[in-house]
């Protein structure tokens, strides 16, 4: 009998790791749902991969679950209020991911900045030969930056940036030790500050529309918003008339409503960089992510204590 599903779509790194261990493997919760009720009857833990809601019917197909162990720090998707009252741990993958995500939105403003993308075409097309120099860019060293959400993220990107002579400011719950870095209480204000503005906000229902049109058209036609968190964080119907309009400078965005099928008005955007949702997908960082998740998963089944339980 299968005590542990895992459920979604996990990576390569991940497939590869779970291959000998016996689970059933789903592609989606609805397939898990489907399985016999014998099968799910035996279920006593999931390994949830993917970011599709997993709500309190879903956990009911499964009467003996005990453990949902998510693969990722945001476990936005798995319905927290509904899995407590049913005894259901649940377990996220913080901190192995940190550097990873930190250096994405890292590489995203770099990118949209200095133009890499477009700069390459520039040689690759041989432009440069025939035609000369790329147009100048935008520097990014020593520019006033606002970080969102101080939280273990957060703190990566200011701590890179801060490296980039950067003037540091942030909004977050609470005014954190930071000596030398400006605490705004207002994200309206903190946008109107900064150049940049880096959302790296936890998400789920406190947060959603955090960044409002209001905090938007603070950071302005010079502005560059970056995105690691979740596309619910920002109001996206208004991120787009301002970037289509040209009312904020740019983004630079990991995250979006609706992924992998996102709003096709992002994809002829010129002054957006886009990336398919891939801050911590590093072979290496998928690795200790994969291994988190396995590892609350063994401690569960042993009945020890659980490694980052978030409930
Ligand atoms: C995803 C993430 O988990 O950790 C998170 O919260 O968003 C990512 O690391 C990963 O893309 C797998 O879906």
């Amino acid at each position: 009998m299968t005590e542990v599903l895992a459920v979604g779509k996990p990576d390569q790194m991940s497939r590869e790791a779970l291959a000998g261990l016996g689970w059933t493997a789903c592609a989606t919760l609805d397939e898990a749902r489907a399985l016999p009720e014998d099968t799910r009857k035996g279920v006593k833990a999931i390994a949830f991969f993917g970011h599709s809601p997993f709500g309190g019917e879903a956990m009911d197909a499964f009467p003996a679950l005990g453990l949902i162990a998510n693969f990722g720090v945001g476990y936005d998707a798995i319905d927290v209020s509904e899995a407590s009252p049913r005894n259901i741990k649940v377990t996220n993958t913080p901190d192995v991911l940190n550097d990873d995500v930190a250096d994405l939105a890292v590489a995203m403003l770099l990118d949209f900045c200095r133009d890499t993308r477009g700069a390459e075409a520039h040689v690759r097309s041989g432009a440069w030969g025939e035609q000369g120099a790329y147009p100048l860019q935008r520097k990014v060293s020593g520019a006033k930056t606002g970080i969102l959400g101080l939280g273990r993220i957060g703190r990566e990107i200011a701590d890179r940036l801060a490296a980039f002579k950067m003037e540091m400011h942030y909004h977050s719950r609470s005014e954190k030790e930071t000596p030398g870095w400006t605490y705004h209480a207002d994200p309206v204000a903190l946008a109107r500050e900064v150049d940049f503005l880096i959302v790296a906000l936890v998400g789920g229902p406190e947060t959603a529309g955090y960044v409002t049109r209001e905090v938007l058209e603070a950071l302005g036609p010079d502005g560059i918003l970056i995105n690691i968190s979740r596309g619910t964080t920002v109001d996206e119907a208004a991120l787009l008339d301002l970037l289509e309009q040209k009312k904020i400078g740019g983004a630079g965005l990991d995250v979006f409503l609706n992924e992998p099928k996102i709003d096709p008005r992002f994809r002829t955007l010129d002054n957006a960089v886009l990336q398919p949702h891939q801050a911590s997908a590093t072979r290496e960082t998928r690795t200790a992510m994969g291994q988190l998740q396995r590892d609350n998963i063994a401690a569960f089944l042993k009945g020890e204590a659980l490694l980052t339980p978030v409930n």
